[in-house]
């Protein structure tokens, strides 16, 4: 096993991804960002429809490779958006579902960010404002110290200027390394296409 060099570079077994990992909170509800947006966007809540949940999930994070929901047993991710204390949420138009929106309020006196994005065609359109108005808001809504998120840098480049922008301040920063999920079979081997796959003997899937 390659111990991690805090100096300067360690090298990945083939296989696997790596990102730097930045959390970030806020203690209360920062002031809302202005933003005029389409009447026809709204929110839906997905806790009763695994099927919708699990096909928004993908569209949205596949592209920066999300697989954690990807990979969990239907039972244990059917007690999670099913859960009173977790809002999994669809921002929709009148065609269609377009933006996932999860809180997790299942820690006392806490809300987690755990999901929040938009489909690729959707991103810069002012959706992103819009849904992270209507997170915090949601959020707040509950007694709360804390709201927390974290972003990867396998995520939007994006992401983190956003969610600083949004209101959260950074606290934390960690390495992830992780099987890659297109070799494990959790993903599709063109998602993320970004991110090479390194294979053995460090040859890189066409
Ligand atoms: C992170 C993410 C949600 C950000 O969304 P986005 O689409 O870039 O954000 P928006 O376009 O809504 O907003 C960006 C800014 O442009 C403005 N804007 C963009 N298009 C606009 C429009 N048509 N009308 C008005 N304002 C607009 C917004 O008001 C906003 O301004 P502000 O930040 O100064 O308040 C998006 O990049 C995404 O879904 N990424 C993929 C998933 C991901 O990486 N998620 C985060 C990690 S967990």
């Amino acid at each position: 096993m390659p111990s991690l060099n805090l100096n300067g570079y360690t090298d990945l077994p083939p296989g696997k991804v790596a990102s730097i990992v930045t959390y970030l909170e806020m203690k209360e509800r920062p002031r809302l960002r202005q933003l005029a947006r389409p009447a026809e966007w709204r929110l839906q809540g997905l806790s009763g429809d695994l099927d919708r949940y699990r096909a928004l999930f993908r569209r949205v994070g596949e592209p920066w490779l999300w697989f954690s929901r990807a990979l969990m047993p239907e039972r244990t991710l059917r007690e999670i958006i099913g859960n009173p204390d977790v809002e999994a949420l669809a921002l929709v138009d009148d065609a269609q579902d377009f933006g996932l929106l999860e809180l997790d309020f299942r820690k006392p006196d806490e809300c987690e960010l755990s999901f929040f994005g938009l489909v690729p065609e959707r991103i810069g359109s002012g959706a992103g404002r819009f849904l992270m108005n209507e997170a915090i808001r949601r959020a707040f809504r509950r007694k709360i110290s804390r709201f927390f998120v974290h972003t990867c840098s396998l995520d939007h480049p994006a992401a983190l200027s956003f969610y600083r922008r949004s209101g959260f301040v950074p606290y934390r920063q960690a390495i992830e390394v992780a099987d890659d999920p297109r070799l494990k079979g959790f993903l599709s081997r063109s998602a993320a296409p970004q991110v090479p796959i390194f294979l053995p003997g460090n040859r890189v899937d066409p």
